[in-house]
């Protein structure tokens, strides 16, 4: 199914219950949930609410959740534990569970925290503002309403340089091990025209890096008012014209739908930045046929192969899991092996985890905790010394940072991104006055040299200008 711009969203009329009603946000889970998370704001502010990170002050508390691992959803029950606490004392206190796992385990929430008032999924973000209207009518809203993709809703962006946009929603994919086709639905592709709208506002509004979001990126299958059919590689191109665009990035690419035409794409556009996050999941073809990945080791080899002939200092990243069911020694140690032979610069590495309803979670021969987490630890060890070899070797040299603004931890300090993605944290000099402050530095690409390398990215000192 396609979505085309979408119809305007209604104006729900709502008085909110207090004078200074305040709404209150937890994230958890990938940039999905981040963007969704936008949406949220933007869907609050508009029915008079106003952000607050003080949970105390909270007239509405959104918790957005993720049910990719259980670890995740665990969090889930243990916060609604700390925010019944908060709704004992004020009842009027509005309770929302949002994302992944208000979509998969609305039941659950129901029996196990029956205070929540709205239980809202990815795909029925356009009913939430109803359900926060009509709750105190007390008609609580679940997931099994309509799902409409949330197109053309407000969204109160977060305050930083990298804006998110989706071009997909859902997935189809169904990977034996993996919960998410089942919390955000069927893979929708929005039109490119909604993309590249969203985009430029994004930029027109100080947002100079967009990351594209996806679950699989590549599988974009977008037709335009034209009535032509554009794929990612267009879609890049579409967006790499919007006036002011300095970098642009897109998340996640899956190797089975990684293109050449996409790599050359990326090598020809000058905002698409070098970075590929291509998740392996395991070096093992075995484990790959039971995870339904859909490619093989060899073929995933020669896309980083292409990758790197077309941009030789391309950053690689990955997801990967140990303690699959049925994973031998063997297996596990051709994971190493290929983490060997690829070096990536970062990696995300998970302990596999059942999600109750996925075809893993139904097979035989599950590996045991502490075995899973010996493995865990033989891959982050072999890793973390790769990352930190990749980064030391780019000690001396100039780096070129797109400044986000102060350092959290240290604010006298500046952070910033090269277009591979690795953090920068730099010091500018007393002398260099007030050009080369935050304020006027923010959004401006500068020269940093690298004077030390960490497992994270770097610290160093601006260059001159
Ligand atoms: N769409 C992306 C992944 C989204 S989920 C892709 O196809 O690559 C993010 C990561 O979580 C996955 O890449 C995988 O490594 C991990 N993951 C997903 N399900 C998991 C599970 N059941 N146990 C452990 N890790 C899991
Ligand atoms: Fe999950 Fe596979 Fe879809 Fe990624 S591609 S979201 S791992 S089902
Ligand atoms: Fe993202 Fe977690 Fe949902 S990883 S898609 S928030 S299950």
């Amino acid at each position: 199914m396609l979505i085309g711009l979408g119809a305007l969203w209604m104006h729900v009329c709502y008085n909110p219950p207090t004078m200074n009603p305040r709404y209150y946000i937890d994230t958890m889970g990938c940039q999905m949930n981040e963007r969704d998370s936008e949406t949220i704001a933007g869907v609050l502010e508009h029915l008079g609410y106003a952000a607050t990170t003080d949970l105390q002050e909270a007239d509405v508390v959104v918790l957005n959740t993720c049910a990719v691992r259980e670890k995740p959803q665990h969090k889930v029950f243990s916060k609604l534990g700390e925010v019944r606490k908060l709704k004992t004392k004020r009842p009027e206190l509005v309770i929302v569970v949002a994302g992944c796992v208000a979509q998969v385990s609305s039941q659950e929430i129901r029996d196990r925290a029956p205070y929540v008032d709205v239980i809202v999924g990815p795909r029925n973000l356009s009913s939430l503002a109803d359900a926060i209207s009509h709750h105190r009518a007390n008609t609580r809203l679940m997931t099994n309403c309509e799902e409409v993709p949330p197109e053309g809703l407000p969204a109160h962006r977060a305050d930083s340089v990298n804006a998110f946009v989706n071009v997909t929603y859902g997935c189809n994919n169904f990977c034996a091990y993996c919960i998410v086709p089942y919390a955000r639905g069927r893979e929708e592709s929005r039109s490119p025209e909604a993309v590249v709208q969203e985009a430029a506002n994004a930029v027109a509004n100080g947002h100079p890096e967009l990351t594209l979001l996806g679950q699989n990126v590549n599988s974009y299958a977008g037709v335009d008012a034209a009535q032509e059919a554009v794929d990612f590689a267009d879609l890049l191109a579409r967006v790499d014209a919007i006036e002011g665009l300095k970098r642009l990035r897109f998340t996640t690419s899956h190797p089975k739908d990684t293109s050449i035409r996409l790599l050359d794409t990326m090598r020809d556009l000058d905002t698409v930045c070098e970075h590929l996050h291509l998740p392996i999941q395991a070096g093992s073809d075995e484990v790959l046929t039971l995870m339904g990945r859909g490619y093989t080791v060899d073929e995933y080899l020669q896309i980083v192969q292409a990758a790197r002939k077309r941009m030789p200092h391309i950053a690689l990243t990955t997801d990967v899991m140990v303690g699959f069911p049925g994973e031998t020694q063997e297996q596990f140690e051709d994971t190493l092996s290929v983490f060997e032979q690829v070096r990536y610069d970062q990696a995300f590495m998970f302990i596999y985890s059942d999600r109750p309803g996925t075809r893993a979670a139904g097979y035989a021969d599950k590996i045991p905790r502490d075995l899973q987490l010996q493995r865990l630890r033989r891959l982050v060890t072999l890793q973390n010394t790769i990352s930190r070899e990749k980064n030391e070797y780019l000690v001396g040299e100039c780096l070129q940072v797109l400044v986000e603004g102060p350092d959290r931890k240290c604010p006298d300090r500046l952070r910033g991104r090269t277009r591979t993605n690795k953090l920068v944290i730099f010091d500018v000099p007393q002398a260099a006055g007030p050009t080369c402050r935050a304020s006027a530095l923010r959004g401006r690409i500068v020269s940093v040299l690298a004077e030390e390398a960490f497992l994270w990215g770097f610290t160093g000192q601006l260059a001159q200008q």
